[in-house]
């Protein structure tokens, strides 16, 4: 508890641009989340670094995120944005749990496996680790409860089991935190491979539509989705699953219900469909476009907010290192 409210956290990675499906299966949850918890969201550039990263487009990246998080509706004030790698307390609390977690835990998580073997030259020990800084992540700050999708889930239930542990030795250290895995919203699906996820990585530019993507490119990638011919604008996940993106993405950014989009485009084609798609997605995401370039342009702004918040951050994170450091044995210094 902080304020009395309840603790949450969690993060992104500093790698890509962020798109619809990441707005809509994450971080919109994240905002109406930040009206009931105490949260903390960080940027998790340490985390990024486990594939190698190009520096001036990992430091564009952190501060494009970061001012989307803020562009969505996060308020900064309320709500500790901040840089991961301002906060040295999560380096310093992941080597200690690497001592409280077993090589038998790491060799079973899924996301190791997927990512070595997509890297394969660079199989780096960070990225074995990984698991163990974001749980140094989550427990740093005593969270309730951390949003996160299911490809995480793995990953929190080892958090919970090294804090279980920890906690059995020491007492009662670290807070147990709870997923939260947030409304099952419509997933999103890539414009070009509709039965696969919309991906940040996904080399074809024109699978998903990114944030900061303008009116012009949001509609050109509408009219270039791919759909069937079956010419009907009906939804059947099953064998239309284009069209059913498409019509997830317009009733879930124009408010309307699916039922809604079938009566209204009913025996319309699939071209008028796509343009109005696409106006939707692009009207919809104007308002937080614009504010993303104010807050770019107001550079000043930005600086104090990640200024500040890191310190907030550390204030609340130290104090669970320090804890840590005297329960371990570690000498107390005056
Ligand atoms: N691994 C998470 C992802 O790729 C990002 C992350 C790092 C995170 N630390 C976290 C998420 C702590 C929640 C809590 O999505």
């Amino acid at each position: 508890m902080l304020d009395g409210k309840k603790i949450l956290f969690s993060g992104m990675q500093a790698t890509g641009s962020l798109h619809i499906g990441n707005y809509l299966g994450a971080l919109k949850n994240w905002v109406s989340l930040s009206n009931d918890y105490e949260c903390f969201y960080s940027v998790v550039d340490m985390h990024s670094i486990t594939i190698r990263q190009d520096p001036q487009e990992l430091r564009n990246n952190a501060r494009n995120i970061l001012m989307i998080y803020i562009a969505a509706g996060l308020d900064p004030i309320k709500n500790c944005i901040y840089y991961q790698s301002h906060v040295p307390a999560h380096a310093e609390l992941s080597w200690i749990l690497n001592c409280f977690t077993y090589m038998g835990e790491l060799n079973r998580m899924t996301q190791f496996k997927d990512k070595s073997s997509k890297h394969d030259t660079n199989i780096n020990v960070g990225l074995y680790t990984y698991p163990v800084l974001q749980a140094a992540d989550i427990l740093l700050y005593q969270a309730d409860a951390v949003p996160v999708g299911k490809d995480q889930l793995q990953h929190l239930e080892l958090c919970r089991d090294v804090a279980h542990r920890f906690n059995a030795i020491y007492g009662d250290v670290f807070t147990i935190p709870e997923p939260s895995l947030g409304k099952a919203g419509a997933k999103i699906r890539s414009l070009q491979e509709p039965t696969k996820k919309m991906s940040k990585s996904d080399e074809n530019l024109n699978a998903a539509i990114f944030l900061l993507d303008d009116r012009d490119t949001i509609i050109r990638k509408f009219k270039k989705a791919v759909t069937d011919n079956f010419a009907n604008i009906k939804y059947d996940a099953e064998n239309q699953p284009g069209i059913a993106n498409l019509m997830d993405i317009y009733a879930v950014l124009g408010e309307k219900t699916i039922a809604q989009v079938e009566s209204e485009f009913a025996g319309k084609g699939y071209g008028d469909f796509k343009l109005a798609v696409g106006e939707t997605v692009a009207d919809a995401l104007k308002p937080f476009r614009e504010r993303f370039y104010e807050l770019k342009e107001d550079k000043a702004y930005i600086d104090t907010i990640i200024k500040n918040n890191a310190e907030k951050a550390a204030y609340t994170a130290n104090k669970t290192l320090r804890k840590v450091q005297k329960k371990i044995g570690f000498p107390i210094s005056n």
